[in-house]
């Protein structure tokens, strides 16, 4: 049986609203469909895997409120380990606003992270042998980061395969990059962190030279309509998108943080993870919601049987 998959990330409630256009500052805009729904990128990342075949632990942190009941309402449903699920009366539950335009499917999304920005030494002294235990630590930076810091240190130290994604984009250390086995940034966190300006596949692959420079041991860049770009020091391929039906393009990167570890955990190298987590994520950008667009095991599998694989 391979060894767990740990995700140490936030739990929000997705409050998600659709219209024609986003709205401008100042303006008001009519919506025609609003969802509440349980999200945060760790959590969305989680049931990506989980679905996706993983054994997952789930390590998030809560406040003493109904929003709390969303993430364990979603977890028992989904069959998920709750016993490392932390819960603070020092802050609420945390809750993304997010805005989704139909046309284009893109989204603007503001999250407070609440109880998710609280963890502390206690909190982590508890779960390091969970984490030491681990196969792979997924994480991201959507929790308080010092914290993040901790768990990636934990991690490295003890042979727990580090795979970091960088969102939402903060200044991290270069001590910390050194720890990290994938880092998993979209294009944009990508530029950020490196300074290398990202318009194509080409440019993505100076910026995956910029972590390996760093002591970063592999990188995924996700491109959104470019697909996806797998860099090691020996090779690098780009895996396009499916021509699927888009809906709500909210998680897709999730989607695929999730697809991949499982795939990384089943013991797939980071090209065959890459093409399966490419295949999850274009699954889920089918479905309205985050964490309950993830697709399960048995679609992947049948999507990837009618479509191939990219890459
Ligand atoms: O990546 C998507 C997620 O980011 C949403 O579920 C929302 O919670 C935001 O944090
Ligand atoms: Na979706």
């Amino acid at each position: 049986m391979a060894k767990p998959v740990v995700v140490f990330g936030s739990f929000v409630v997705d409050l998600m609203a659709r219209a024609d256009h986003l709205p401008v500052p100042g303006e008001t805009v009519k919506s025609d469909l609003f969802k509440m729904g349980p999200g945060g990128k760790g959590f969305n990342q989680a049931v990506a895997a989980k679905r996706a075949g993983a054994e997952v632990e789930m390590v998030t942190k809560l406040g003493k409120d109904s929003f709390a009941n969303v993430c364990l309402e979603m977890m028992e449903g989904e069959g998920m380990d709750r016993s490392h699920v932390f819960v603070t009366d020092k802050a609420s539950t945390g809750a993304a606003l997010i805005m989704v335009d139909e046309h284009t499917s893109q989204n603007q999304i503001l999250v407070t992270l609440g109880a998710c920005s609280t963890f502390d030494d206690a909190d982590i002294a508890q779960v390091t042998p969970l984490i030491e235990g681990a196969g792979i630590l997924l994480t991201q930076l959507e929790t308080n980061v010092d914290a993040v810091e901790k768990v990636i240190d934990i991690a490295h130290r003890s042979g727990t395969t580090v795979v970091l994604n960088t969102a939402p984009v903060q200044p991290i250390t270069d001590e910390m990059l050194r720890q990290v086995d994938v880092i998993t940034p979209n294009e944009v966190e990508a530029s950020i962190l490196t300074g290398v300006e990202i318009k194509t596949p080409d440019d993505a692959l100076k910026a995956a030279q910029v972590f390996l420079d760093k002591g970063v041991g592999q990188v995924v860049i996700t491109l959104g309509k470019q697909g996806v770009l797998a860099v090691t020091p020996q090779r690098h391929q780009l895996f396009g998108n499916y021509d699927v039906p888009v809906l709500d393009t909210t998680g897709a990167g999730d989607a695929f943080n999730g697809g991949f570890v499982a795939a990384l955990a089943e013991g797939k190298d980071l090209f065959a993870a890459c093409a399966f987590g490419n295949a999850v994520s274009n699954l889920a950008v089918t479905k309205m919601g985050t964490s309950v667009a993830m697709p399960h095991r048995a679609e992947v599998d049948a999507f990837i049987a009618a479509n191939g694989l990219m890459g």
